[in-house]
């Protein structure tokens, strides 16, 4: 069978490692007419358009796919390493708390995807919001139910995503209709990554959903599940609000600190990560460091639920590997944009301005390392997946207007950070195919 190529043109930017607080001009590449040459959906080629045409075999080149972007961006897909897709409806539920919207909100609309119905219809709607906001990749909570990982699984792979969710395990402190033990925890994880884990291009993440809705005998579990099998993943939550981190201190009064109660299941390493992870001491910092466990940067979710100020520059330095993430629900916006934008402000309470390329880094190679998934996706190397976006910034008259006979590569990614939304999605491509276009 004939091998199928692309060749993609336009303003092309990718990412090598983290540009740092200084954006380090080796950490990225930028073509302003640059191309993509994709072979069987992944990248073979990527460079200078004329350079590129001029090396590549005339015959491919005339039975290629072309699709000409010329002065529109192209990046790699981003990647939100934290959000929940039952709580797609749980967005702008106004908050007191963490605890209490918790409680008010989250539990009783996670309760209704023990219908397989609602579980499918609510995945086949994220999934659409996703690529519509340009994230081809995320680490996804479902909820306890087995049905809520097998719908979004099933949605995930019909449309050739690279996903990871896992079932939440929750065996106390949770409503008895959202609570599971840690038998049938067990039988369901391991039944659902013998389903789904490895399947194309999906991956199973073990799933507590934080301290205090598991039982030590259920994180035992979950630390003995993610030493199973060498690339299974880990995602929870960490250090998000003082009134929880006071609650997990009474419930393992043993334990040093947040992060200790998970270390001590088995739950810190490669491919774990945690959302939030704000008010931690620098003990618990080192440790993330040295055990190589990854933070998911929440700041719309931290903004709209008062839980306080991810120093992102201190974890970054630190050498912690951070994401960034929308925490859907309890984030309110599916936007990496939007998402990029609150982590600017957020990083100035803490005077230490995240950078644009430093921002659009964590959206994409900085997200895709932070879930060890960097060996297939995150950027444009020879071999990686050919997951990418193609952005318009001039989508709106405010970018429009503010970008006018300015739009150097800085200034348009700043302004698309501040100023933009899903209107500056122009194209989304999974594995070279273009999945969703913008309507106008
Ligand atoms: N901590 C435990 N569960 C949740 C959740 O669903 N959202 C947020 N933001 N924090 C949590
Ligand atoms: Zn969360």
């Amino acid at each position: 069978m004939q091998q199928r190529h692309q060749l993609v043109r336009g303003r092309v930017l990718h990412f090598l490692r983290d540009p740092g607080e200084q954006d380090a001009a080796d950490s990225f590449q930028y073509w302003p007419d640059g191309a993509l040459l994709i072979s069987e959906g992944r990248i073979a080629d990527a460079g200078p358009y004329a350079e590129l045409k001029a090396r590549t075999n005339e015959a491919l080149l005339a039975g290629a796919e072309i699709f000409d972007y010329s002065g529109k961006l192209i990046l790699p897909g981003m990647v939100d390493t934290h959000c929940h897709y039952p709580q797609s409806g749980v967005i702008a539920s106004f908050g007191r708390q963490l605890l209490d919207w918790l409680n008010d909100y989250t539990f009783p609309a996670e309760a209704a995807f023990r219908d397989p119905e609602i579980a499918s219809a609510t995945a086949e709607y994220f999934l659409d919001r996703l690529l519509a906001h340009g994230t081809t990749t995320a680490s996804v909570f479902s909820t306890v139910h087995r049905e809520s990982v097998d719908a979004f699984m099933g949605s995930a792979q019909r449309r050739k995503l690279r996903m990871l969710t896992g079932k939440v395990m929750m065996d106390r402190n949770a409503p008895e209709n959202l609570r599971d033990t840690v038998a049938s925890a067990e039988r369901d994880c391991v039944d659902l990554i013998a389903r789904w884990h490895g399947k194309d291009r999906l991956r199973y993440s073990i799933t507590p959903r934080f301290a205090p809705t598991s039982t030590a005998a259920q994180l035992t579990l979950a630390g003995e599940l993610y030493a199973s099998r060498p690339d299974l993943h880990v995602q929870s939550h960490l250090s998000e609000n003082l009134d929880e981190i006071a609650w997990v201190k009474s419930l393992f009064p043993d334990c040093r600190d947040y992060l200790d109660v998970y270390a001590h299941h088995g739950l810190l390493g490669p491919r774990t990560i945690y959302g939030h992870c704000i008010h931690l001491s620098q003990a618990e910092l080192a440790l993330m460091s040295r055990s190589g466990t990854a933070a998911a940067f929440c700041p719309s979710s931290n903004l709209f639920l008062g839980s306080g100020f991810f120093n992102h520059a201190e974890a970054a330095g630190s050498d912690i590997r951070v994401g960034l993430a929308t925490d859907v629900g309890g984030g309110t916006s599916f936007s990496m944009l939007q998402t990029m934008g609150e982590a600017y402000k957020v990083s100035q309470v803490h005077q230490r301005p995240l950078s644009p390329l430093r921002a659009w880094f964590l959206a994409t190679l900085g997200g895709a390392q932070a879930l060890y998934l960097d060996e297939f996706i995150g950027n444009f190397l020879p071999g990686k997946e050919a997951d990418f976006i193609v952005l318009d910034a001039h989508a709106s008259p405010e970018l429009e207007f503010r970008l006018r006979n300015r739009d150097n590569l800085i200034e348009t990614l700043f302004a698309m950070m501040i100023l933009g939304d899903e209107r500056c999605i122009h194209t989304t491509h999974i594995l070279g195919e273009r999945i969703h276009a913008r309507m106008c």
